[in-house]
């Protein structure tokens, strides 16, 4: 079972690499548009500073918003020349032009990440095409009728099956037990944000054992 931080958020990366929990991070469009104005590339240069700071080459996702595949692998080699991270990953999302994409970034030996999954379908496509990442998306899903869970079972073994090597990124994670429910239903990693992944830490009866302890202790130490 493998945590990735969700956030672009520079305190929730400092907070997430200060306890070692977290094997990466991903960050999309809209979770950069939550912080303050600033250059693009200039803050994904401070999330790899962090990274580099806790020294383990944790993987970044960061994704395209070009729409037109020329464009979009054109953007994927200016991030990665801009940045200059050895474990930056390019996400991209799923469709039929966007898989030219995703075979044209790993045949130059770039990880893509392909995201916006919602079906098997999608995912063993994006893996096909050479992406080492496919993420679905959970929550959204069932937000549309969908079974997430059915879809990340089906997923795990027809990559097992066809010894594919992406592994598969659950994303769009509203709570803990969605957290546990993608694991258990065959995600590789888990991807969540800061505060979800802060409630898995805590438990009442965690709360109410420590301060047993503390108080017996304190009884027997006057
Ligand atoms: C995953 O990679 C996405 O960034 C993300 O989890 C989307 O989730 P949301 O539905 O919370 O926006």
């Amino acid at each position: 079972m493998k945590i990735f931080l969700d956030s672009a958020n520079l305190q929730d990366v400092e907070n997430a690499l200060a306890r070692g929990h977290i094997s990466g991070i991903t960050t999309n469009p809209s979770l950069l548009a939550k912080e303050p104005k600033s250059n693009f590339l200039g803050h994904i240069k401070k999330i790899v500073a962090h990274i580099e700071a806790d020294g383990r080459e944790l993987p970044l996702s960061v994704e395209v918003f070009a729409t037109k595949p020329d464009e979009m692998i054109a953007q994927a080699d200016e991030f990665l020349q801009e940045v200059g991270y050895s474990n930056l990953n390019i996400k991209v999302p799923i469709g039929w032009d966007e898989l030219k994409v995703i075979y044209a970034l790993a045949k130059k030996g770039i990880r893509v990440n392909c995201t916006c999954i919602f079906t098997e379908e999608q995912a063993v496509l994006a893996a096909s095409s050479g992406a080492s990442y496919v993420s679905i998306f959970h929550c959204r899903l069932k937000d549309m009728g969908g079974d997430p869970v059915k879809v990340i079972e089906n997923t795990r073994n027809i990559l097992d099956m066809g010894g594919h090597d992406a592994e598969i990124i659950v994303g769009s994670i509203r709570g803990q037990s969605d957290i546990l429910e993608a694991h258990v239903a065959g995600a590789h990693i888990v991807t969540a944000g800061a505060k979800i992944v802060e409630g898995m830490a805590a438990h009442p009866g965690t709360d109410k054992s420590v301060q047993g302890f503390l108080k017996d202790f304190s009884a027997w130490m006057s």
